[in-house]
């Protein structure tokens, strides 16, 4: 359920109609809802409202400081995977209590920024790893907060590129080894163990690979209950999926409700870390039609690219294409593509769509996870504003880069 409606043949956000904001902040640009953010951050969190628990919104699904900022005035903590995105939710104001870091590679310096930050756990995922954190906590005198995230060895069945919880992946320790790790934790003298996570993969469509990794995690953790190990906070990750085309995944309540009936028997706080559930359906990239070209295949050339929304061309993910003013009958199968010189530059391929016309403006949908989080400059092209509306207002949250930002902090050397 999201707030980007149709009224009198108009695409609306709330109450603001899309193409007075493509009026004044041009094209092509991200449209967030915030109160879609706000009904989908409370949906997820009072699912679980029978059980203690922390909703540590996913930074990199969209980082944006305002987003951020709503869901940190909501109560809710931050997950972190770099020194980067903990400045950011810090900048955002969030409570550093409540921020989670996980992370295949956090560097030295990473890991002692979240330390001094006082963060409330690192995720660790590596032998190594561990006893790092325990030398720097130990140079600066404090404890740190560690639990394992553990690869339970479980196929998510989405993307291989996004499927973290499955023994081929990088991720993680292998569940099978994680107790003799906590030992050898527990005998370390700057670490506090304060529970087990566990992120599986990502758009998840399905209840059973969620279901199936908590009985795992819910295992471990009664193994080190009775090794005399604290486990205050048990971290089930993110990862439910959402609609883009038809999929049907499985509401937060249905899924609050199987990890409910798992967890209720392990008495500790639960942390998860949904990303794209929060904010997928609650953004959209709104580009316009620069040509189309007609012939055995047809194209139309618009002014968004693979440089501003990568996902179709890195996972052949689907994203809704609609016209942000509705045209009456007439359709026709097109590639929806940008102006990057690359033939895998596309918003859509093969797609049944509007025959779109120059100047016609497209809102491509469910874009407000992975969309401007994943944006590059390629081909030298300024990242895109991102906007907000709330109700009837709307507020630019982050500008259009200039020509000038595409070089700042290039040098020529003197050679
Ligand atoms: N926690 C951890 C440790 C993660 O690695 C991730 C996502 C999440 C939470 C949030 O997962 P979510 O609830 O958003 O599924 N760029 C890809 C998705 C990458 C997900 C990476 N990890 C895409 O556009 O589909």
């Amino acid at each position: 359920m999201h707030y980007f409606q149709y009224k009198d043949g108009r695409l609306y956000c709330e109450e603001v109609l899309v193409e007075d904001i493509a009026r004044q902040v041009g094209t092509p640009f991200y449209l967030y809802s915030h109160r879609t953010l706000v009904r989908h951050f409370r949906a997820f969190d009072s699912a679980f409202s029978e059980l203690p628990h922390l909703i540590c919104y996913s930074a990199k699904a969209n980082s944006n400081l305002a987003v951020l900022k709503t869901f940190i005035n909501l109560g809710g903590g931050v997950d972190v995977v770099s020194a980067g995105e903990l400045f950011r939710a810090l900048r955002a104001g969030a409570d550093p209590s409540k921020i989670v870091y996980s992370g295949v590679g956090k560097r030295e310096d990473e890991i002692r920024y979240a330390l001094l930050e006082g963060i409330l756990m690192l995720n660790v995922e590596s032998y190594q790893e561990f006893h790092l954190i325990n030398g720097i906590a130990g140079k600066l005198g404090i404890k740190a907060p560690i639990s394992f995230r553990v690869n339970p060895d479980i196929d998510p069945q989405t993307h291989p590129y996004i499927a973290t919880g499955i023994r081929q992946a990088k991720f993680g320790i292998d569940i099978e080894q994680a107790l003799r790790w906590y030992r050898e934790a527990k005998e370390l003298p700057h670490l506090e163990i304060r529970g087990v996570s566990c992120h599986i993969g990502s758009q998840l469509t399905e209840l059973g690979p969620f279901v199936e990794a908590m009985k795992r995690v819910k295992e471990l953790a009664l193994k080190l209950r009775n090794e005399g190990m604290g486990v205050e906070y048990v971290d089930l990750g993110g990862g439910l999926g959402i609609t883009y085309h038809q999929e049907e995944p499985p509401h937060p309540q249905e899924y609050a409700l199987a990890i409910i009936g798992e967890g209720k028997d392990l008495p500790c706080t639960y942390i998860f870390e949904p990303g794209r559930v929060i904010v997928g359906n609650a953004g959209i990239l709104v580009t316009r039609v620069l040509y189309t070209k007609e012939g055995e295949k047809n194209f139309v050339v618009v002014d968004g690219a693979m440089n501003d929304l990568v996902r179709p061309t890195l996972y052949g993910a689907y994203q809704g294409i609609v016209s942000v003013t509705e045209k009456g009958g007439d359709e026709m199968v097109a590639d929806m593509v940008g102006p990057i010189c690359e033939s895998g530059d596309f918003l859509a391929q093969d797609r049944l769509m509007a025959r779109f016309e120059p100047g016609d403006l497209v809102a491509v949908m469910s874009a407000g996870a992975y969309g401007f989080s994943m944006s590059s400059n390629y081909n030298s092209r300024p990242r895109v504003p991102e906007v907000l509306v709330k109700d009837g207002e709307f507020f630019v949250i982050r500008e259009r880069e200039s020509y000038e930002d595409l070089i700042r902090g290039e040098m020529i050397p003197p050679i």
